[in-house]
């Protein structure tokens, strides 16, 4: 017994049992994050066609350089543009709505409503796990690394197994000649809390 609360007064012991807790609650949304099958999106948004037209991740993304979440864009974000595409919404040569490409009907719909697009979620780690894209981009990745490659997509899917592993094999290879910075890096409590 007294062997028992030992172990429970170390720190690591209750900070796993918190995790453990944590993880049967967040069950589910993270059960959904592992299957990998992109839900159904609002709008079938085409990253390829966007991004082949070398509009920067971070325009609609912007949280990425300087916050935990990188964001999506809101209807008026996307209106910007598609509100004076020469090819549709032109005021001199104005093209009937029914005629636009189905999806740009939606987007439309969305902002005549003045009601924001519900995009769902692809890419979320569970609630008892901290990420901030911040030190990420500060340190050089590009999204890429762990988004895969977006001129490829329409929909955003998850092109790596995101998972407890995948984080920490990516900090060990960043810290192979910084012990300090590595026993940060694999600290339960920096990606736990
Ligand atoms: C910086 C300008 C810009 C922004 C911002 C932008 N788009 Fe586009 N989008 C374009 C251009 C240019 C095309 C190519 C369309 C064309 O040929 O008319 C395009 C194409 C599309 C298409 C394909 C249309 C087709 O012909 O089938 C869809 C759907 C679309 N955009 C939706 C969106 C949505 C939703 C947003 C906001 C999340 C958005 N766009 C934001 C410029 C933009
Ligand atoms: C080191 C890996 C990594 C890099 C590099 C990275 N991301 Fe992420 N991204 C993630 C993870 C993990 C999540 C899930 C985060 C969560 O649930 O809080 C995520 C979530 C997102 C999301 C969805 C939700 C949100 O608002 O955060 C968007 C959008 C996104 N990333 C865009 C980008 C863009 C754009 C870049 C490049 C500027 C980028 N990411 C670079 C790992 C990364
Ligand atoms: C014109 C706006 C636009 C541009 C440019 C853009 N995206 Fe997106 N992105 C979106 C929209 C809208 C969504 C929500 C729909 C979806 O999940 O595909 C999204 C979703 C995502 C997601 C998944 C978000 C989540 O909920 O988990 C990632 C990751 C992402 N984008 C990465 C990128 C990267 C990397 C680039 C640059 C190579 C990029 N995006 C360029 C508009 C854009
Ligand atoms: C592609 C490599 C890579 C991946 C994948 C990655 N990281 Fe990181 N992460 C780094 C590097 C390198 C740093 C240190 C950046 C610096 O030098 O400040 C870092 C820093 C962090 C920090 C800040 C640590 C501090 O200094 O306070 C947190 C938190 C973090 N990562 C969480 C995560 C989580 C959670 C995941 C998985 C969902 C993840 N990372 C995936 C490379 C990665
Ligand atoms: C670099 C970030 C990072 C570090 C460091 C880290 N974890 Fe995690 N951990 C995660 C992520 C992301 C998940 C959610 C994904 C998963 O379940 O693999 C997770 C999930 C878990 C889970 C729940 C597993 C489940 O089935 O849902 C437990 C328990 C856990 N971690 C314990 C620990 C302990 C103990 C440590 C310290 C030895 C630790 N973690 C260090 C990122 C990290």
């Amino acid at each position: 017994m007294a062997n028992l609360l030992e172990i429970l007064k170390k720190k690591e012991v209750v900070l796993l049992l918190v995790i453990a807790f944590l993880a049967l609650l967040s069950g589910g949304a993270w059960a959904m994050y592992q299957t990998q099958i992109p839900p159904e999106q609002p709008i079938q948004f085409p990253h390829n066609i966007h991004v082949g037209l070398q509009i920067q991740c971070l325009y609609c993304h912007p949280g990425a350089q300087r916050q935990a979440s990188a964001g999506l864009p809101t209807q008026q974000k996307c209106w910007a543009c598609h509100g004076q595409l020469r090819k549709y919404s032109d005021p001199a040569a104005p093209v009937a709505l029914n005629l636009w490409p189905t999806e740009l009907q939606k987007l439309a719909g969305y902002v005549e409503r003045n009601e924001p697009i519900p995009w769902v979620p692809v890419y979320q780690v569970p609630d008892h796990v901290h990420f901030n894209h911040r030190p990420h981009i500060a340190a050089g990745f590009a999204c890429e690394t762990c988004h895969g490659d977006m001129s490829k997509k329409t929909v955003a899917t998850v092109g790596e197994t995101v998972n407890m592993g995948w984080c920490i094999n990516c900090h060990l290879e960043n810290s192979v000649e910084d012990p300090l910075k590595r026993t940060k890096l694999i600290d339960c409590a920096t990606c736990h809390y």
